[in-house]
């Protein structure tokens, strides 16, 4: 092997040796750089001969051209392996089950709203809504529950800042105050025919939300929800209520032969008053009664301040709580699991 043939060769080698393109530079720079060692034999030409020089010349340059042959294929297989190790550390593994969106869904107590609203909306009751922040006049003086009355330690709650020293601001306890309030706008909106001696149209109102009170255990939160029920009109009865209670009862439940009771109680705000029972026929609870609201005939002073005259207008009201249809309609025995926000609670209700 002459000379030349060496160089190519240690040159080849030294390539590849060079593990990154860094080495690979300076291995380059051995043999074709400025004091490279194919550089060296160019000028080590300057004495020889012009034939000589051809000859030689030549040599040197098949020699440099095949130097940079392997540089080239080195740099290239440096750069491909490169390439695989980049491919390898993003790889996309495509077989992999894609991740899966949780389908989302109405809280089973949001699917009660929407069904009451809907029953109830049928039989041409509006649907109101009013503030959790109530003042101590809606939430118990108008509706005849005056300070000292003793009905008031039933709804223990929580007071929050505003109203006055005596009678603070606190969160409702009840959607009751909604049954004025709802009234009261009413009455604004027809003043002028009941000044004029006509008649207005009738109230006929519910109105779901939140309502509040110090209270905690497997059938009560401190937060919770009712639907108020409100109808008033110069010529409304008991058995009006009756008739939509029941019809909307049968609706909700589905159940054609459910039974209603009327069971006399006491709320300030009605008079008479009673508490409503139904009882299945068939399924799991049938033959029990079962407690679902509080109602009654609008107290006279309920009625004045609404702005009405008690001797003309007349009216029935009810108030429900909706955790408790819900947990009737479901089957749910303990109330803490609606605010859980467990998925597997909440995925049997879509
Ligand atoms: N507000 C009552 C409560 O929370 C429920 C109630 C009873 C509402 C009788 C009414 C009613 O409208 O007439 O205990």
């Amino acid at each position: 092997m002459n000379e030349l043939d060496t160089l190519v060769e240690s040159a080849t080698q030294l390539f590849a040796q060079s593990a990154t393109p860094a080495d690979l530079e300076n291995a380059k720079a051995q043999f074709l750089g400025k004091s490279g060692r194919v550089t060296e034999l160019m000028k080590g030409m300057a004495q020889l001969s012009v034939d000589e020089k051809k000859s030689r010349g030549a040599a040197i340059n098949v020699a440099k051209q095949a130097i940079e042959a392997a540089l080239t294929a080195r740099r290239q297989a440096l750069a491909d392996a490169e390439l695989q190790v980049q491919l390898k550390a993003e790889a996309l593994d495509v077989s992999l089950p894609g991740r899966q969106r949780g389908q989302g869904g109405l809280h089973p107590v949001s699917l009660t709203f929407e069904r009451i609203e809907g029953i109830f909306g049928s039989m041409g009751f509006d649907v109101a809504q009013g503030p959790e922040i109530e003042t101590d006049w809606f939430n118990f003086t108008a509706l005849n529950t005056p300070e000292d009355h003793p009905a008031r330690s039933m709804h223990d709650t929580f007071y929050v800042e505003g109203g006055t020293p005596e009678a603070p601001n606190l969160l409702r306890t009840h959607t009751s105050p909604m049954q004025i309030r709802h009234a009261v706008q009413h009455v604004k909106k027809h003043r002028a025919a009941l000044d004029a001696g006509q008649s207005m149209p009738e109230v006929r109102v519910i109105a779901p939300g939140r309502t509040y009170r110090v209270d905690s255990d497997a059938t009560h939160s401190p937060m919770f929800h009712q639907c108020e029920g409100l109808w008033i009109g110069e010529n409304v009865s008991f058995k009006d209520l009756k008739v939509i209670f029941t019809a909307f009862c049968r609706t909700f439940f589905e159940s054609d032969d459910l039974v209603l009771r009327f069971r006399p109680s006491f709320f300030p705000f009605t008079e008479p008053s009673a508490e409503i029972d139904i009882q299945f026929q068939t399924g799991p609870l049938a033959g029990r009664w079962l407690e679902v609201a509080g109602s009654g005939q609008v107290h006279p002073n309920v009625v004045r301040n609404m702005g009405l005259d008690p001797e003309k207008y007349i009216g029935f009201a009810f108030g429900m709580g909706m955790d408790r249809l819900t947990m009737l309609r479901y089957g749910v025995n303990d109330l803490r699991l609606f605010f859980d926000g467990d998925i597997r609670f909440l995925s049997q209700f879509q």
